[in-house]
């Protein structure tokens, strides 16, 4: 049994990860200000009793060095995600995923925190024509949210670097799943596209429907994240978590109105400031460095989000 930190542990992303952790019998302590998160994202079918949550904010210094208290693994999941967000109000969301990643990383260091591992984001790499995105590429950010982002990245890579504290930066691609939050103006598609069908209102796409991304089941995220912990050392790299497969937006319409059975037409609106084109990742580095497969594919993974959010009606 280890000890370990989820910061934004209420959120989609850490709560499936919360899960897991204390599945294989961790003990887990939660530290989130519920901003986007919720306490009944960490309500699981079993009672936990090492799960401990802690209601603080990453950007107070002192709430990062006390929830490190007593910590081996951090996995550092907190942030004001979405790219929408970050073009409106780019000061509290620097504040956040580059200040807050800063605290997190301090903290970790004073209190001798073995390894931390960063969810970073594949939006560091921008509209670069290249696909497959390889970790080496140089980034490209189009969003304050995109450069946060990747300054967390950079100061992992650093703290590794200057004071020998193991991290690992995992660039995360369009993630979806369970406990996806459907209802917020920066909600991600795959939930939207699942509410509006399900409610039989028209799924709203910002342009045309042809830009793509590389949709990432969770269940890849959290096995991700679990084989770094398990890895010998971590040295500050930077690893794509995807599946290494392009589906376009009219596409992924087209499976989920198969998979839910309602056919409603979308309505097509402007693209969006900062939303890149085209998106997918080389995943080889994460099968060299952490032997990481995706275990689990996009129609699948569709089928289990929506069975989730109709269960949730
Ligand atoms: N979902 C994706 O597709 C995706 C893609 C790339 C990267 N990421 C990264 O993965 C992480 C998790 O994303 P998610 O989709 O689960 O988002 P989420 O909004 O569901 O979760 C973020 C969590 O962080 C908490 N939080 C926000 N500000 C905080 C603060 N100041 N102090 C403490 N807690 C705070 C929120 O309350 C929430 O519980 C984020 O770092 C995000 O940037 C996500």
């Amino acid at each position: 049994m280890s000890y370990v930190l989820v910061t934004g542990g209420a959120g989609f992303i850490g709560s499936n990860l919360t899960e897991a952790l204390l599945r294989m019998g961790h003990q887990v302590r939660v530290l989130d200000n519920f901003s986007t998160g919720k306490r009944e994202n960490l309500v699981f079918g079993e009672v936990y009793p090492f799960l401990e949550v802690v209601e603080r904010d990453i950007c107070d210094m002192t709430s990062c060095q006390r929830a490190m208290e007593g910590i081996e693994y951090v996995f550092h999941q907190a942030a004001l995600p979405s790219v929408q967000r970050s073009v409106e109000d780019p000061l509290t969301t620097h504040q956040v995923n580059a200040e807050g990643t800063l605290n997190i990383l301090i903290a970790a260091r004073d209190t001798g925190v073995k390894r931390v591992i960063y969810a970073a984001s594949s939006s560091a790499y921008g509209d670069t024509p290249t696909l497959p995105k390889k970790e080496e590429m140089v980034p490209k950010p189009l969003s304050p949210y995109a450069l946060q982002k990747f300054i967390g990245e950079e100061y992992c890579r650093l703290f590794s670097q200057l004071y020998g504290l193991e991290t690992i930066s995992f660039r995360y691609f369009n993630i979806f799943g369970p406990k996806q939050d459907p209802n917020s103006l920066y909600s991600a598609v795959i939930p939207r596209f699942i509410d509006a069908l399900v409610s039989n209102r028209p799924p709203v796409i910002f342009g045309d429907g042809e830009q793509s991304r590389d949709f990432t089941y969770i269940d890849n995220v959290v096995h991700a994240n679990l084989l770094a912990m398990v890895a010998e050392r971590t040295r500050g790299e930077t690893v794509n978590v995807a599946c290494g497969r392009r589906v376009s937006l009219n596409q992924l319409l087209k499976i989920l109105q198969d998979i839910i059975g309602s056919h409603v037409s979308p309505l097509y609106e402007e693209p969006r400031k900062g939303d890149v084109r085209h998106s997918l990742a080389d995943i080889k580095r994460a099968k060299a460095v952490l032997n990481y497969d995706p275990k689990v594919g996009i129609e699948e993974g569709l089928s289990r989000t929506v069975e989730f959010f109709k269960n949730m009606k």
